[in-house]
């Protein structure tokens, strides 16, 4: 799959549920209307559509969500997508807020998973509470414990938030590398209504890039792991250290990705509104190649860009959903 500025897509992020036991302040509001269940694609039927994405020349697939772990039986999918790891799949990933890893890491591994991305935005479990609006900070750090034991490699993604978690960076720095973790920090992005001023919590990392260079020393890598991460590496730790900076640096021309919603609907751009509708496609065929068809539709059409703004007394989200809509 070639879209029209020749990014080849081979990277599919399925977001397999809307739903999470958390209410993150940057993601979500208090109190969230998520899809009836009957909007819900069936597991069965994004196994489906994952296959066709294989068959059509996706080789990296992650499972976020919501809270992917929170969907009902979803490791029946993950066994199922992990028999394609080496027959057209390289990587089966999950993206996940580490509330039920405990519970799940070692039957993750067992269908193939070897990589996990927990987010984690801070190390004070009353931050915790506050910043998730009900996250067990124990709980999360019992489930990477669980996914370190069962063999996993687990990244930390933490979103900097301006006088939230800002100062406490290199802290939890500190505490991935010496648990043998790399960690990525992200700018907060404006997608769905949410109850705070963005600008408020908006630190953008070339600012915060300047304050850690005074605890640590950086050096640039060209290691990637097929995200939109740009890695340093920190003298100090040994360990790698990212940044995603959608606000402060555009990554979009290496862009190699679409994202599938437990609905079927496949979203060309985080940062845009145009979708293809898949669901209905399968619904109305049991046809792969009219499925085919309809992806080459969407791929044709993917955007060149995000347009992401934040700006003050501007509280419109750049794009209207939710980020646990599309899984980040
Ligand atoms: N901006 C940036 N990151 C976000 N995440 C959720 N909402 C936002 C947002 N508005 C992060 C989560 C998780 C990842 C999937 O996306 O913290 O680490
Ligand atoms: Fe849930 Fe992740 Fe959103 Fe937090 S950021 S509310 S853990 S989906």
């Amino acid at each position: 799959m070639v879209d029209p500025f020749q990014r080849t897509v081979s990277y599919l992020r399925v977001s397999v549920t809307d739903r999470c036991d958390f209410r993150c302040s940057y993601c979500m509001s208090e109190n969230m209307t998520f899809l009836p269940r009957q909007d819900l694609l069936t597991l069965e039927e994004l196994e489906r559509l994952c296959a066709a994405f294989i068959a059509k020349g996706v080789r990296k697939l992650r499972l976020t969500g919501g809270e992917p772990l929170v969907r009902k039986n979803i490791m029946s999918l993950v066994r199922a997508l992990g028999r394609k790891i080496g027959s057209g799949l390289d990587e089966l990933t999950m993206t996940t807020n580490g509330s039920q890893l405990a519970q799940f890491a070692e039957e993750l591994h067992d269908c193939g998973v070897r990589r996990i991305n927990v987010s984690l935005d801070t190390l004070s479990p009353e931050k915790f509470r506050q910043i998730t609006r009900r996250g067990d900070f124990y709980k999360v750090m019992d489930g990477i414990d669980a996914a370190q034991r069962a063999g996993l490699l687990v990244k930390l993604n933490a979103v900097a938030l301006k006088d939230q978690n800002s100062d406490e960076m290199p802290d939890l720095i500190r505490f991935a590398h010496g648990r043998g973790m790399d960690m990525t920090i992200i700018e907060t992005m404006p997608m769905g209504d949410v109850e705070e001023d963005r600008t408020d919590r908006y630190l953008p990392l070339s600012q915060l890039r300047d304050e850690l260079e005074r605890h640590f020393t950086m050096t640039d890598t060209s290691y990637a792991t097929g995200g939109p991460a740009r890695y340093v590496t920190v003298q100090e730790t040994g360990g790698r250290l990212g940044f995603i900076t959608p606000m402060t640096h555009n990554f979009c021309e290496s862009c190699n990705r679409v994202r599938l919603t437990c609905t079927g609907t496949l979203f060309m751009c985080l940062g845009q509104s145009d979708a293809a509708d898949l669901r209905l496609v399968i619904r109305a065929s049991d046809d792969d190649d009219v499925l085919f068809a309809a992806i080459d539709d969407a791929i044709a059409r993917k955007p060149k860009g995000h347009d992401f703004l934040i700006e003050r007394n501007n509280r419109k989200p750049s794009v209207l959903r939710h980020m646990s809509v599309t899984g980040g």
